[in-house]
């Protein structure tokens, strides 16, 4: 193919990678038919039921669920890496108050490269302790770019905490209540990894040059940040606002489907059926607002759903509810703000990229794919006094 001629009858190839196929992974199988989503071979369902974040990090970086003395270790190194950088704070001290936590997460990540001098020591058996150090220092960048944006004084990690409880302190400066930390915990758990999604895909295209891991994850960050990958969380919730303020959802939902309009957090690239993520999602803000009115926003988006169902049935179109659909209200009544939701986003998919990266560095093969050149060849240079 490479040595074909140019040739405009290419123009119809499928483009956008869609349904392609482009390297082999076994850290996570996307089951679109079904509606099940596996790491390393373990259905999320059972990993949000009973395990932590450290146990489900370990299990996608190294294949394996640990015992009792690895997790012990591995929780230990993670809470001890979450010291704040004073290099790094001071980059987010100069950026404008109002940047977002997910490009100053990029930029730090990429100034880590430099800042972290030992990166060009490491060898591949430390790689775990390279990708353990990403991993804590994500939610310390996150949290003080979060309060540098609220414009609120930053606050050192508590290296006494597990992790998530040491995210949510560094966020709001309060511990949090078991029920908020489990919730927050399984948020984590269901979004860590997504088989090839665009920024895991940046990843690994990345790494596979052999560039550092910090490069790799600060470009993954990158590809997450545009509104076609993260996002869509906050998109649904200002549908279910503009949808309680109607007054009549059904016809809320009947004018936006008519008028060309999209349902946020619903569709789906890979799932043709519910997405795994949302029935956990739906549980999760079932159990928050258990005791609420039928204002509530479960009442609403289950009508949302309701009414799209039946519309999108009638079209004979497979689109069901994404991760997206329950993701912002879950993360709005434990009083996240808008601005966190990718970022928190970030912080779980940290673990799948570093994962990912991992794999690859096993048996790496650059990623070096092929284009249609549509162009045309053989143009005569015409000098600039001629053109
Ligand atoms: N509401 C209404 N119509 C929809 C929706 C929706 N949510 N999703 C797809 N459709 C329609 C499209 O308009 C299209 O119709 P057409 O053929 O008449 O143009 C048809 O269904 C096929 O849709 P595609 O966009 O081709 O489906 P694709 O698989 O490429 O896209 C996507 C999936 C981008 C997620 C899409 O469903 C969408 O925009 N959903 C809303 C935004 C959203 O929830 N994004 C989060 C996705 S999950 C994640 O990224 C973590």
């Amino acid at each position: 193919m490479s040595h074909q001629e140019p040739t405009k009858q290419n123009d119809d190839l499928k483009y956008n990678m869609r349904d392609m196929v482009v390297d082999s992974t076994s850290v996570s199988w996307v089951d679109g038919i079904n509606g099940r989503l596996f790491y390393r071979g373990i259905n999320i369902a059972e990993l949000a039921a009973h395990a932590t974040f450290e146990e489900t990090a370990w299990l996608l970086l190294t294949g394996k669920l640990p015992t009792k003395s690895r997790l012990d270790s591995f929780q230990w190194g993670l809470s001890n890496m979450s010291h704040s950088q004073e290099k790094v704070i001071r980059i987010i001290e100069e950026f404008p108050q109002y940047s977002n936590p997910l490009l100053v997460l990029q930029t730090c990540l990429a100034s880590l490269a430099c800042i972290d001098r030992e990166d060009e020591y490491f060898e591949e058996e430390n790689y775990i302790e390279k990708v353990m150090r990403i991993i804590s220092q994500t939610p310390v960048i996150l949290s003080a770019a979060y309060r540098h944006y609220l414009g609120v004084p930053l606050l050192e990690p508590r290296s006494d905490l597990p992790f998530i409880e040491n995210f949510i302190y560094m966020l709001f400066g309060k511990i949090p209540t078991k029920n908020q930390t489990r919730c927050m915990e399984i948020a984590l758990i269901i979004q860590m990894d997504h088989g090839f999604n665009p920024s895991t895909f940046t990843a690994r295209t990345v790494a596979s040059t052999l560039a550092n891991f910090y490069s790799a994850t600060s470009a993954a960050v990158g590809a997450l940040s545009g509104s076609l990958h993260g996002g869509a969380s906050v998109l649904t919730l200002e549908m279910l606002e503009k949808a309680k303020q109607s007054g009549n959802v059904s016809v809320f939902v009947q004018n936006l489907l008519q008028s060309g309009g999209k349902i946020m957090g619903m569709g789906h690239r890979v799932y043709k059926t519910v997405d795994p993520r949302a029935i956990i999602f739906k549980d999760l803000l079932t159990q928050l607002t258990a005791k609420e009115e039928k204002t509530s926003d479960l009442k609403i988006l289950n009508q949302i759903e309701e009414e799209a169902r039946k519309y999108f049935k009638e079209k004979m179109l497979p689109i069901y509810v994404n991760v997206d659909f329950w993701s912002g209200s879950v993360y709005k009544k434990l009083g996240i703000h808008p601005v966190l939701y990718s970022a928190i986003f970030a912080a779980a998919r940290m673990v799948g990229w570093c994962s990912h990266i991992l794999e690859l560095r096993q048996n790496n093969r650059v990623y070096s794919p092929l284009s249609n050149y549509n162009g045309e060849i053989n143009i005569p240079y015409i000098p600039i006094e001629q053109r």
